[in-house]
């Protein structure tokens, strides 16, 4: 038997206290009628989100270690059938677990279907976005690593470095001191999470999304093209770091207690 949220487990004490006549009315254990609910029945999406997801991608959906899930920007691009996908069987190469029991995970279908319902209801504002031109959640062809490195130029450089390795300059506002072309952060990142991210951004930490990065003179958004290569110029740092180690489970871990203990 798999033990896996606290409320399990105390459930889990209860069944055994109830398995044992005469300890049914020890101080403390529920009468009959008092309500207790099995886990795999809770459908409150607060519930549900504070105890699964809350720990990586912040309270309230934003600050965690974890892309900010509270972003109307990423939920109306991802739309319910990417977040359920990536909630049901987590994402390949990064922490993110799959939740759903044909995944090895707690949440039933309905579970899911709560969560991922309640952080559209709770979170997006489609009315934002009606009418936007969005640009697609996954990126069809792939992209090109120069054409991708002038369009950083021109859209992150700004506040990323010229080179992607950050701007040290705390006055500078908005500006990122991050690396995110440092291959420990690109272990805990697969290339569609940056996607996300680039397509976006980081609300609350004045990081703009794809329509407002070229915002000086001559604004306009992104193209899915400068996406495509903007992500490939980023993931080749993977690549040209050519140290597969940096891949494996704990530089993971450890770079993403890093980012929430920062
Ligand atoms: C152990 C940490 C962890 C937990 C717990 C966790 N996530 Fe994630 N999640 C991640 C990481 C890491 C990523 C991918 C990297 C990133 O984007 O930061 C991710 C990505 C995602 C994505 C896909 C983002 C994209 O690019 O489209 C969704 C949706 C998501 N998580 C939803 C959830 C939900 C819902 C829960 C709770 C049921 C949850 N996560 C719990 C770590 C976690
Ligand atoms: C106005 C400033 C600004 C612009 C322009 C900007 N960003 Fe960001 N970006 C930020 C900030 C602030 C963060 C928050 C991350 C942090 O803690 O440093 C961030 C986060 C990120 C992250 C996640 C890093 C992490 O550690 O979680 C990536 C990847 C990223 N940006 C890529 C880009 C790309 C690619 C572009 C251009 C298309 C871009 N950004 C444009 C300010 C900006």
């Amino acid at each position: 038997m798999k033990v896996a949220s606290r409320t399990f487990t105390t459930l889990t004490v209860y069944a055994a206290l109830a398995a044992c006549a005469g300890c049914t009315h020890a101080p403390g254990y529920p009468k009959p009628g008092d309500e207790v609910l099995r886990p795999d029945k809770e459908l409150d999406f607060q519930v549900l989100y504070k105890q699964n997801c809350s720990g990586c991608h912040g309270d309230d959906g934003r600050n965690g270690g974890a892309l900010p899930l509270n972003n109307p920007a990423y939920l109306a691009v991802a739309g319910a059938d990417n977040i359920r996908a990536a909630t049901t069987r987590g994402v390949g190469a990064t922490l993110m677990p799959g939740f759903a029991r044909s995944a090895g995970g707690m949440l039933t279908e309905q579970q899911i279907d709560a969560l991922v319902r309640g952080m559209l209801h709770t979170w997006a504002r489609p009315s934002e976005f009606a009418g936007v031109n969005l640009p697609p959640y996954s990126g069809s062809a792939p992209g090109n690593a120069a054409d991708g490195q002038k369009a950083y130029a021109v859209a992150c450089a700004r506040c990323h470095g010229a080179d992607g390795t950050g701007v040290k300059n705390p006055a500078q506002r908005g500006a990122s001191p991050h690396s995110i072309v440092d291959p420990s952060y690109l272990a805990l990142v697969n290339n569609q999470c940056l996607r996300s991210i680039v397509i976006a951004g980081h609300p609350g930490e004045d990081a703009p999304d794809w329509r407002s990065y070229i915002a000086s003179s001559g604004a306009r958004p992104l193209t899915a093209q400068e996406i495509n290569d903007i992500v490939t110029w980023i993931a080749e740092h993977r690549a040209s770091a050519g140290d597969q180690a940096s891949n494996n489970l704990p530089g993971r871990a450890t770079g993403l207690a890093g980012k929430e203990a920062k």
